[in-house]
């Protein structure tokens, strides 16, 4: 077996200067998104999403970012599902973009809420068929029996839906997540890396260098 010891890699790419550094992080996101979709990196929406119980006990899961709004990242899930629970009981979690082909890291802390209904309705119209029947069928986090009850389900709704509009269940839709810290990571030569940080602090955003 390969020796875990020997793998790493030197980041050389990039660099990342406070003059670069727009005053929104959310503008700065933006910028660095933009440059993910052009460089091709693969699924460049994925961010992992952590959650905790209210005692503290962390989970995370990759989740699609699907909205960027002034206000912060919207994604969508199952209302009914672990990291639902988690969120219902903890409002505070963390959002991590890994943008290895640009040797990249976004990391943000902040706030969760549901997005409203309507705002939710308008992504379930534009998901495809198959999606929003999927988002009916599956009892996300559950523990089912096996693969064929899962199948089982998402025939029975195929048929319920047959010749009707798939509405949104009640129990699926939109979160946004609210920042009041996100860290932009460049990787650089030797493990020197700039790491630029802005901090939410009585409404306005600090920009700070955090050693590597
Ligand atoms: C690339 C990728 C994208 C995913 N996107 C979503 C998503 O947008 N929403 C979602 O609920 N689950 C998504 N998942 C599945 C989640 O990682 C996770 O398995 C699921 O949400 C259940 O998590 P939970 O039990 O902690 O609530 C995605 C998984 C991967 C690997």
């Amino acid at each position: 077996m390969t020796n875990l010891f020997n793998i790493r890699r030197d980041f050389t790419l990039k660099t990342l200067d406070e003059s670069e550094a727009l005053p929104n992080p959310i503008d700065m996101f933006k910028l660095w998104f933009d440059e993910a979709i052009k460089s091709e990196v693969l699924e460049p929406n994925a961010m992992n999403l952590a959650t905790a119980t209210i005692d503290g006990k962390p989970s995370s899961r990759i989740v699609l970012l699907k909205q960027i709004k002034p206000e912060g990242f919207v994604f969508f899930t199952n209302y009914d599902s672990k990291k639902a629970d988690q969120i219902a009981a903890n409002k505070y979690c963390a959002l991590n973009f890994a943008w290895h082909e640009l040797e990249r890291q976004v990391r943000i802390e902040g706030t969760v809420e549901k997005i409203s209904d309507e705002e939710s309705d308008s992504y379930f119209e534009v998901r495809p068929e198959k999606s929003k029947l999927g988002a009916w069928a599956s009892p996300q986090s559950q523990v089912i029996p096996n693969r064929q009850y899962l199948e089982k389900l998402n025939a029975d709704f195929e048929l319920r839906f047959t010749g009707k509009t798939i509405t949104r269940p009640p129990n699926w839709g939109g979160y946004i997540v609210k920042p009041y810290l996100i860290e932009f990571w460049q990787g650089r030569k030797s493990r020197l890396h700039d790491r630029l940080q802005y901090r939410l602090l009585n409404n306005e955003w600090k920009i700070e260098r955090l050693a590597p």
